[in-house]
């Protein structure tokens, strides 16, 4: 059923056609093409879909596309063409980040705004006056903070004048809602594809027959997606796709396939896949096995469905006596415990996505990736093409968290499906999808066992971890323990138990969180049985002089010198400050060129990386333009497109690492060749200009006259002989590169000297009656070297908080154990951090360390977040005297914990 509708939308007036069943999101996006509208949980949650209807904001997901007859609407679009002073104040505030959620909240903020100064002039809100506005809009990226203060400042009147400066270089697109992500590209002919996936958690698939479905009017192209084996092994996994002239009709063919399951015993869940008689997830065919790592695979041994010990062991032998020794004497100086952790879900605001499209054989791929140059040489693989016949682009990417690192089965869909209808096909995964087959950071079990000693370091540790990663293989989590606290006899052993379930995929800092969560708990403990201050026991323990400044530091703060005696309060509120170290190893990609030129007069940089929201674009631009002495908006930045000489993947902290000391050799080489091509003699340059035998010049007049030219540079080696307060990396090896590893032919990592370091302090209010755990304030101190975009390394850490509250508090995916099935489906059930919940954050930079790596810095967005759930675990038990063992810290779990 379809109606007419009339509307005016941002002034202009339309007659559409409208089935009963159209969202008035999918109107404003599909048929208008104004895409700064988002469409994140499709069920009202997040705020991302705002717009206003006749001046009020309301969810457009949610709002039937007939509502909207006879209405005024406003998009983000229809603001400007000057900035409103809410624009302003994001962009100067630094608001935010892969910018997917920014449309939703300007436009809501606009409207508060509005409303406020027309009721209160310039009286500037309060925090929770702001809150309480936007209490409706999630951020997955955390930008809150910056959020909360520019609609204050706004509010204030301090951006009712000209533009303000960007911090990031593509602010002005993304909260203007001109900036194009994956999801949003609109090409001629168009289609969209649709997955059918298994209701089965184990199955062979007998038969599948996509006639029917080709049968349906409006389809394109039907193709079967599994491999020879012909068997799945999760629910959710991708048997076949179709795409159609729409959406709707895309989902109503994928209905008509018919496909027969002869349904096989399925293991679901890490106690089931234990179990003696428990069905095989591979049998034989173990490489099929994905990998949820980051690095490479070791080799391990199978038993059953457990994989490993991956092992590190220093004395091995000599810790399991020691620690048996210390159990059988009682001795109060053996901590030692079960900890666990749940799956946390990525959720990227922007889903996995991909428009791909075939032009005389070669290929042409839209993606929502954090690899842009890595995935257009998985795909020349995988379809069997030159790789010069392959182009990746990514231009602006809502998200990743590690969940975008490789090639999926949306990215082969939309390639088989666009090559079989010969038109471009886009793939876009609802968020059920993405909270069920997209990723997570596999759950598991920790068995830690540490002996402190009286005075100087650990005794002994050992740890065995077991992660459930689905049906991927690659967990790491007991082997980062070795790294923050020696000792002289350790041993880590990690498990994998694959299970019929989705695989788990690398998530911000892998293994990291889940290693804190035990081991700094266990130091905490530790501490306690001494009677030592946790800080004071860190300093004892931890030999790294970047952490025992940030130690001392934290030691000077007013909120550890005023916390309370452990487990001394009563009544029903409850404070606590819990402190947690975390460390992240200092890795760059080798394989990166950069390159820096002139072209007209102007100033540009370019290599195939992407910018996801981590400021990689802005840290090119700060970086070349100081080393003209320009600003940064004066710097074209051209990344985004594997047809760039080979940039490097967002993962693992490399990014700022890789490109900053390529870029900046490559401006070295530019420099001579500028001086060269104006044919200045006895030039001496520096980062203002030029000095030579006939005067001077500034670069910005330099640029301006000089001819096209460019220069370009790979990512130099680190400066050996440079002093290193980090020192090497613990536990590896004495000098220069770490370690090198090759990830197939087109990257390789170097593990390079030193390791970055961080120190949470975090301050809890708990309601003991209530469970409810409310984080009041995080101090964290961060010390990754010299910072190269400081507004956005803030916004980066912000997040990294926040995501590790989420991660200690709220987030649990769940999933049914009897069929598999993900039951946290959407927004609404998968709880992450929204603005209320977001505490007072302080963030310290240490700067130094790092001076051996040209340009003095290194990656720091997964060093931010790995510590803090230990450090809220921690205060918790400050507060009440109850150790929390289990993610996250749900309600019912305190208040069983304190009964
Ligand atoms: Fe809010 Fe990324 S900036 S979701």
């Amino acid at each position: 059923m379809s109606e007419q509708i009339g509307i005016s939308v941002n002034g202009q007036a339309h007659e559409i056609d409208v089935r009963d069943d159209e969202s008035a999101v999918e109107v404003l996006r599909e048929r208008l093409g104004l895409t700064g509208t988002k469409l994140v949980c499709g069920e009202g949650v997040c705020g991302a879909c705002t717009v206003l209807v006749d001046g009020v904001p309301l969810a457009s997901c949610l709002l039937p596309a007939t509502a909207l007859d006879g209405r005024t609407v406003t998009t983000i679009e229809g603001f400007g063409p000057e900035l409103h002073p809410v624009q302003r104040a994001f962009v100067a505030n630094d608001a935010l980040q892969c910018g997917y959620c920014t449309p939703g909240f300007v436009v809501e903020a606009i409207a508060f705004h509005d409303r406020w100064r027309s009721e209160r002039g310039t009286e500037e809100p309060t925090r929770e006056d702001v809150i309480a506005a936007l209490a409706g809009h999630l951020c997955r990226c955390g930008a809150y903070v910056g959020i909360i203060a520019a609609v204050r400042d706004a509010c204030a009147g301090r951006f009712d004048a000209a533009d303000p400066p960007a911090p990031r270089v593509e602010a002005r697109v993304k909260v203007t809602g001109r900036a194009i992500y994956t999801a949003d590209v609109r090409q001629d002919g168009q289609l969209e594809g649709v997955i059918l996936r298994s209701p089965h958690a184990h199955a062979r698939v007998l038969l599948l027959d996509l006639d029917a479905a080709r049968a349906v009017d409006g389809v394109r192209a039907a193709v079967d997606l599994l491999d020879d084996e012909r068997v799945v092994r999760y629910v959710g996994q991708e048997v076949a796709a179709v795409a159609a002239v729409d959406r709707s009709t895309a989902e109503q063919a994928v209905e008509r396939i018919a496909v027969e399951y002869d349904s096989l015993p399925a293991a679901i869940g890490m106690e089931a896949a234990r179990d003696s008689g428990a069905p095989q997830v591979y049998t034989g065919l173990r490489r099929r096995a994905p990998s949820s790592a980051e690095g490479p695979l070791f080799p391990a041994r199978w038993r059953g469905n457990v994989r490993g010990p991956s092992s590190f062991s220093k004395r091995g032998r000599a810790a399991r006596r020691l620690l048996t020794q210390a159990r059988a004497d009682g001795d109060p100086l053996l901590v030692e415990g079960r900890w666990r952790t749940a799956a946390q879900v990525h959720t990227a605001f922007e889903p996995h996505a991909c428009v791909a499209r075939w032009d005389d054989g070669s290929l042409q791929a839209h993606v929502s990736t954090q690899a842009a140059a890595h995935l257009a040489h998985q795909i020349a693989e995988r379809f069997e093409l030159p790789e010069e016949r392959v182009r990746v682009i990514a231009e602006h990417v809502g998200g990743g968290f590690g969940a975008k690192l490789a090639l999926t089965q949306e990215i082969v869909a939309a390639i088989e499906l666009a090559r079989a209808a010969r038109a471009p096909v886009r793939v876009v995964l609802g968020r059920h999808e993405e909270l069920a087959v997209a990723g997570y950071r596999p759950p598991a079990e920790l068995d830690l066992a540490l002996l402190a000693s009286r005075s100087g370091g650990l005794r002994a540790l050992s740890v065995r971890a077991h992660a459930d990663s689905g049906v991927a293989v690659g967990s790491s989590i007991a082997a980062l323990c070795r790294f923050i606290y020696p000792a002289p006899a350790i041993e880590l052993l990690d498990h994998d138990v694959v299970n019929h379930m989705p695989p788990g995929k690398p998530f911000r800092g892998p293994g990291a969180p889940v290693a804190a969560w035990a081991l700094e708990q266990a130091v905490d403990e530790a501490a306690h049985r001494l009677g030592e201050d946790p800080l004071a026991l860190r300093r004892r323990l931890d030999p790294d002089p970047l952490r025992q400044r940030l130690y001392e530091r934290a030691q000077g703060l007013d909120v550890w010198r005023g916390r309370s005696q452990t487990g001394l309060q009563s009544g029903r509120f409850r404070r606590g400050v819990g402190v947690a170290a975390g460390n992240w190893v200092y890795v760059y990609q080798l394989d990166c060129t950069v390159e820096v030129g002139i072209e007209g007069g102007r100033l540009f940089v370019a290599t195939a990386t992407q910018d996801m929201g981590t400021g990689s674009r802005s840290v090119l631009a700060d970086v070349v333009g100081r080393a003209f002495g320009l600003e940064s908006a004066d710097v074209e930045v051209r990344i985004g497109d594997s047809r760039q000489l080979r940039g490097p993947t967002s993962g693992g902290s490399r990014t700022t690492a890789t490109i900053v000391p390529a870029a900046l050799e490559a401006v070295a080489r530019l420099r001579a060749q500028i001086v060269q091509a104006l044919g200045l003699r006895d030039a001496r340059e520096d980062d203002t200009g030029i000095r030579h035998a006939a005067g001077s010049i500034s670069w910005k007049e330099a640029i301006a006259s000089a001819p096209d030219v460019t220069a370009v540079a790979d990512r130099p080696g680190d400066d050996h002989t440079a002093s290193n307060a980090a020192g090497p990396l613990a536990g590896a090896g004495p000098a220069g590169a770490v370690m090198r590893w090759a990830m197939r032919r087109s990257m390789t990592l170097e593990v390079g000297r030193g390791s970055t370091g961080a120190v949470h302090v975090s301050e809890i209010e708990v309601d003991t009656m209530l469970g409810k755990v409310r984080v009041l304030r995080v101090a964290a101190g961060v010390a990754a070297g010299r910072i190269a975009a400081p507004a956005l390394a803030r916004s980066q850490c912000y997040g990294g908080v926040i995501q590790g509250i989420g991660y200690g508090l709220y987030e649990q995916r769940q999933a049914d154990t009897r069929d598999g099935l993900v039951l946290t489906a959407g927004l609404e059930d998968y709880r992450i951090p929204g603005i209320g919940d977001v505490p007072e954050i302080d963030i310290h930079f240490m700067e130094d360390g790092f001076e051996h790596v040209p340009g003095g810095g290194v990656g720091l967005g997964e060093l931010s977040t790995i510590a803090v759930a230990a450090s809220v675990g921690n205060a918790v038990y400050n507060a009440t005297g109850w150790r929390p063992r289990e993610l996250p810290i749900r309600p019912d779990r305190l208040v069983a914990g304190l009964s």
